[in-house]
């Protein structure tokens, strides 16, 4: 169903690998909404990700960059722009990956370079794309820059590890930069505080499935789907956002908010 939120409107997207990625369901939404789109992964992950076809399906260019590169991201962004004619109205950070997790490092025996590269990629990247827009005033004012985010930044989950940390970061990010995009562009920076949801970067938490169905549990609602992060996505993007800046915003089923929920005690 389409309501033309997005009409007239250009996005970036990060991270869509395959069709599980949240970044996925958001470019089809995107797309849907109409939008006009530019798709981008890392280089590698293009070669074992499906991303053309969903290039092909929202009709959108892919540009590879490594988010932890400056050249790669001024690259895509001068990319992108051209290829639309003019500024990029909204932006998807859907960027998240952690070395000692893929290592299964304990979190009490943590390898400090491979905390680094988690922090580059997973954070730092998103104060990288937002400096390179920043730098190249890529961003058409009232624009809006929204990166996904977990619950972990606030409460303890002790597989999701150095991610943690990641995610504390990367809000904060979303925080400050916000202060400056609005007062120079009055562009929104937003943080979108997603359910468990069962895609590549989600399933390599230990003990996932088990975590995922506690978690629909608890909520009251359940888990929010990536296509409701989608239409959560697409809302922030849209003009009915304009004044939503500098958030984490909870999409998860009410899980932030409880306590107990007997239904997890079976009462
Ligand atoms: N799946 C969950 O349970 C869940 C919950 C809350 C938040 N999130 C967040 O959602 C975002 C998207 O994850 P997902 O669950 O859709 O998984 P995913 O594995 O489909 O997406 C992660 C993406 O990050 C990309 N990436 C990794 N290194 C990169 C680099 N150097 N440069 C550019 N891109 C790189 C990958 O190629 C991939 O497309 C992440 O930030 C993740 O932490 C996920």
């Amino acid at each position: 169903m389409s309501n033309n939120l997005l009409q007239g409107k250009n996005g970036v997207i990060f991270g869509a690998l395959d069709e599980q990625s949240i970044a996925w369901k958001v470019a089809e939404r995107c797309n849907e909404e109409g939008s006009k789109l530019v798709l981008t992964n890392a280089p590698i992950a293009m070669r074992f990700g499906t991303i053309n076809a969903l290039a092909e399906k929202v009709n959108a260019p892919v540009f590879g960059a490594d988010a932890t590169s400056d050249e790669d991201l001024e690259n895509l962004f001068k990319n992108a722009t051209e290829h639309f004619g003019g500024k990029i109205d909204f932006v998807l950070h859907s960027i998240g990956m952690s070395m000692n997790v893929r290592k299964k490092k304990d979190y009490t025996d943590l390898n400090y370079d491979f905390m680094k590269t988690t922090f580059d990629i997973s954070a730092i990247s998103f104060h990288r794309v937002m400096q390179t827009l920043w730098k190249q005033e890529a961003m058409k004012d009232w624009g809006s820059i929204t990166a996904l985010s977990y619950i972990a930044a606030q409460r303890v989950f002790p597989d999701y590890s150095e991610m943690a940390e990641s995610k504390a970061l990367l809000e904060s990010f979303a925080r400050s930069f916000g202060y400056h995009f609005g007062t120079r562009n009055k562009v929104r920076v937003n943080t979108v505080s997603q359910s468990p949801t069962m895609t590549t970067a989600g399933s390599g938490v230990k003990g996932f499935d088990e975590f995922f169905n506690y978690a629909d549990k608890v909520s009251p609602l359940g888990n929010a789907s990536a296509e409701a992060c989608a239409d959560y996505c697409v809302f922030l993007f849209s003009d009915l956002s304009k004044m939503v800046t500098m958030q984490n915003l909870f999409h998860d089923g009410g899980f932030s908010n409880m306590g107990m929920n007997p239904a997890v005690l079976g009462l």
